[in-house]
């Protein structure tokens, strides 16, 4: 039952809390993400946005938080923003697009990896949009970027609906700002500092 719910979350590794190293990532605070594996954030729908640039841990740490949820039985998936959208627009397509949206808001945990890494036009912003607005208050959600929330607006294309969109994610949400080296490299520019 449990390696079925993890199963169902389609993470993209089953990377785990205990696999961060802390002392790595020092700008994280160790006993916020702990807070967030008690779950009560998702009792209180409320939502995580992990900000930061590229290798940082974001995708890790949603990850082992999505898992320690499915883990626990609540319902989470995993997916990146520009699939999510991709789906969106076929449903659309196949005039089945509200029921897209209410199967993805039925989650009570999604996470929706990387906004912004791709643009996204004005008419996908609006299907994100209607998806955002359906969780909100109801559903958690968390969400990694590598944009700033004030250049949310390129992303979207349409100030005033990117506007909308932040407001409902940030109403309820814990915003983890994450800086420093890409870990990913860590290897790499250790070696070139020797
Ligand atoms: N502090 C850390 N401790 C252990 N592994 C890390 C840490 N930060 C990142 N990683 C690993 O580095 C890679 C990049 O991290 P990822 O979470 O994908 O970054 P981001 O989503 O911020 O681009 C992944 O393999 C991840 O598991
Ligand atoms: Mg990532």
């Amino acid at each position: 039952m449990i390696q079925s719910m993890v199963k169902v979350g389609a993470f993209p590794h089953l990377k785990e809390m205990k696999d961060f190293d802390f002392s790595f990532q020092t700008s994280v605070n160790q006993q916020q993400i702990l807070d967030f594996l008690t779950l009560r954030f998702i009792e209180k729908n409320e939502n995580i946005v992990f900000l930061g640039p590229s290798g940082v841990g974001k995708t890790h740490l949603a990850t082992s938080i999505g898992i320690t949820a499915a883990k626990k039985r609540t319902s989470t998936y995993f997916i990146k923003c520009h699939d999510l959208i991709q789906n969106l627009k076929r449903a659309r397509l196949e005039n089945r697009l509200e029921a897209r949206l209410k199967h993805y808001t039925k989650y009570k945990l999604l996470i929706m990896d990387e906004i912004g890494c791709l643009p996204i036009d004005a008419e996908d912003a609006k299907l994100f949009f209607q998806l955002i607005d359906m969780r909100y208050e109801k559903r958690s959600t968390i969400l990694t970027t590598n944009v700033n929330f004030k250049s949310w607006d390129e992303i979207f294309q349409e100030p005033k609906l990117a506007n909308a969109i932040l407001d409902r994610i940030l109403h309820h949400a814990t915003v983890v700002t994450i800086v420093g080296e890409s870990y990913r490299l860590k290897n790499h520019l250790a070696k070139e500092n020797e």
